[in-house]
């Protein structure tokens, strides 16, 4: 397969996504916004983008399997396989906060090869594929180069559900607010990740995530030359709810300090 072929006809597919999106948000009527569980929301712009990423997609690579964040396609297929948060930052967007995106990751067997986070209300694309290198439009993307966790700006999420870990994740963000220059929260995973491909902040943690949250972004990360990681030991970052990106040179530090407080 050759993936920088797919990659642009894949940032085409999330930018047409993104444009319905746009024309949605102009006009968003919050009456009709339904609620998944407490303070997660989906509204049909959610729905609608997730059925023409779908229809495009299974063009694209008719062998290719799914999984989508609102269940439009659930066929999993063993090599290929989408991974599709069709509107990531779903409570920006109800809100008219425009730092949402469009999240595509192709997953081949267990490892993300090709990736698509398009930040719609800035007409961002960032996009990456596996020995490819990482891009925002048509340039090429790195990480920082910021080696201390001082001069560093974190991104995290919290999660508005599951309040077990409430208490040590505060206990972490206050040992991170003393010594770096601070937190963003943005609202959208996929974007924090990019954001960190392209060196807008040194790294993003969150955890209780969803493979839809992380798949692009994990390849952007990676391909512009930075590491990604579990809060621990294990490797599996896709499926495992939880995740560090960073730009390499605080990784160990980012870890060191989470697993003061993380158990
Ligand atoms: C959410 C966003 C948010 C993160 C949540 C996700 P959604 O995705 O990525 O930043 O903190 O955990 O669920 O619901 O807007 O697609
Ligand atoms: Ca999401
Ligand atoms: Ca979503």
């Amino acid at each position: 397969m050759n993936l920088q072929q797919l990659s642009q006809e894949l940032n085409l597919i999330a930018k047409k996504a993104g444009a319905f999106i746009k024309q949605e948000a102009e006009n968003f009527d919050r009456s009709t916004i339904e609620m998944k569980g407490f303070a997660n929301m989906v509204s049909y712009v959610d729905k609608q983008a997730e059925e023409m990423l779908v229809e495009d997609l299974r063009k694209l690579l008719p062998e290719a399997g799914f999984i989508t964040e609102e269940g439009t396609d659930t066929t999993r297929q063993d090599r290929y396989n989408w991974i599709i948060d069709p509107l990531d930052g779903t409570t920006n967007f109800t809100h008219g906060l425009p730092l949402f995106s469009v999240s595509v990751g192709l997953m081949e067997n267990k490892e993300i090869v090709a990736g698509v986070v398009y930040g719609v209300m800035h007409d961002e694309c960032f996009w990456a594929y596996k020995g490819g290198g990482a891009y925002l439009n048509d340039k090429k993307i790195h990480v920082s180069d910021i080696t201390t966790l001082e001069q560093s700006l974190i991104i995290t999420g919290f999660p508005y559900y599951e309040e077990t870990k409430a208490k040590q994740y505060l206990e972490i963000l206050h040992a991170f607010m003393a010594r770096s220059h601070g937190f963003r929260r943005l609202g959208s995973a996929a974007l924090d990740l990019a954001y960190v491909a392209a060196g807008r902040a040194e790294t993003f943690f969150e955890y209780n995530l969803q493979p839809y949250d992380v798949a692009a972004g994990i390849i952007l990360v990676q391909e512009a030359g930075g590491q990604v990681s579990m809060f621990g030991d294990g490797d599996d970052f896709i499926f495992g709810k939880q995740i560090i990106g960073s730009n390499g040179h605080i990784h160990q530090q980012v870890k060191d300090t989470i697993n003061e407080f993380w158990k």
